[in-house]
């Protein structure tokens, strides 16, 4: 049975109806229309739908609604702006680091939660916080360069 929550999303209290065991990309992207997480595998494989909840990378595709009540959300929409793109976003753009660009916003994810919490990772300690995305354009070189020059910047 459908339940309100409220919680954070992008810096905005949002007040939402779902069931308890709805995962939250579904509430994302249907109710918020917050459509830069992307579903994938939706068995925590791909990494596609990673988004931060209280400044932790976590997989949307199984985090449940009753588990992110109250909590605080941060999705690709609220990582920076086209007009002024966060670091990351930045040096993406600068390596070409995207093919397709369907992983992206979850490694995206992945990569703020690491510079947050190691602003001068080793290349291996990026791969190893990468290791939970899958990329089918084979871009992982510039997706690690690109990782490298937001840190240094
Ligand atoms: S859609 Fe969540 S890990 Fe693939
Ligand atoms: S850029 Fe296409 S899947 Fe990664």
């Amino acid at each position: 049975m459908a339940q309100t929550y409220r919680f954070t999303v992008n810096g905005e209290d949002r007040e939402v109806s779902a069931r308890p065991d709805l995962p939250l990309i579904y509430v994302l992207r249907n109710q918020l229309g917050l459509t830069g997480t992307h579903y994938g595998c939706g068995l925590e494989q791909c990494g596609a739908c990673m988004v931060l909840v209280d400044d932790e990378a976590v997989y949307a595709c199984t985090r449940t609604m009753d588990s992110v009540a109250n909590k605080s959300v941060l999705t690709m929409e609220g990582l920076g702006t086209r007009e002024a793109p966060h670091p990351l976003q930045q040096a993406f753009m600068e390596e070409q680091a995207g093919q397709c660009g369907y992983c992206l916003s979850g490694i995206l994810i992945s990569a703020k939660a690491l510079l947050d919490r190691n602003p001068n990772p080793s290349r291996s300690e990026i791969a190893t916080a990468l290791d939970g995305h899958l990329c089918r354009c084979g871009a992982h070189t510039r997706i690690i360069r690109a990782i490298e020059r937001a840190a240094r910047t």
